[in-house]
């Protein structure tokens, strides 16, 4: 990465200027959305395209019956899709080849939200942490910004934790750039309070207890797996493709 590269981190999409100058985005919704797509590509999938919600998904299926569908209201499945939204799910050959139109409350949001402002978009989960920081140093961006999807337009500290963790791994190779936001400190700091324990920490966050409590602990565990798929999900012409990291 370029010794000035510029690093902000947003709490929510909510909060998101679109970026001054070009820039590189990588989106995080760690329980789940950024999870189950990284697993999704990883099992084959040709592609998943994020989108605003489920009757923009059921129209895209509409038009190509071929693509399948996934999703989450509250956390559940959605009536007419083919999937929840657990990662672990996309785990299955049915997957492999297809496109995966995925509408979640706020992760799929997030990416349609940065797929409009800027040309080179990640999504980034704990699943793919060392893969996306050799994308990021690949691209070496003047501008990095790290979007947490938030939680219905509040603060998520699970996805805090996992934008600490990919600042920790650019760190570590001397590659994290000059200027960081506060913002930026913070989740790295969130980040280091924890970083032997990414299942106690998911767990101990706002979603990562409401999805233990809906029933989706197996998900929490499944989402804390650090590095557990050398996958890059990065957006071409509307939709997240798999890279393998550089090198
Ligand atoms: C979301 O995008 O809102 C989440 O991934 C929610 C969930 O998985 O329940």
């Amino acid at each position: 990465m370029a010794a000035a590269t510029a690093v902000d981190v947003y709490w929510r999409r909510e909060d998101a200027q679109p970026p001054a100058g070009p820039a590189l985005i990588v989106v995080i919704d760690v329980l789940r959305a950024t999870s189950t797509i990284t697993t999704a590509l990883a099992a084959g999938a040709a592609s998943v395209m994020a989108v605003d919600g489920p009757a923009e998904a059921l129209l895209l299926r509409a038009s190509d019956p071929a693509r399948l569908l996934a999703g989450e209201r509250a956390a559940h499945p959605l009536p007419g899709f083919d999937f929840g939204n657990s990662p672990a799910a996309m785990l299955t050959p049915a997957v492999s080849g297809r496109q995966v139109v995925l509408a979640t409350t706020n992760g799929s949001r997030a990416l349609a939200w940065a797929a409009r402002q800027a040309e080179d978009v990640l999504a980034l989960s704990l699943l793919n942490v060392s893969a996306v920081a050799a994308a990021v140093v690949a691209a070496a961006p003047e501008a990095l910004y790290i979007l947490c999807a938030g939680t219905e337009g509040r603060f998520s500290l699970d996805d805090a934790y996992v934008a600490g963790a990919l600042l920790d791994a650019l760190e570590a190779v001397g590659q994290a750039g000059t200027e960081w936001t506060d913002a930026a400190r913070a989740a790295l700091w969130t980040y280091r309070g924890a970083p032997e324990r990414p299942f106690a920490a998911l767990a101990a966050t706002g979603p990562g207890r409401s999805l233990i409590g809906k029933g989706y602990r197996a998900d929490v565990e499944f989402c804390a797996q650090r590095d557990a798929f050398a996958v890059v999900p990065r957006l071409r012409a509307g939709v997240l493709v798999a890279e393998r990291p550089p090198g």
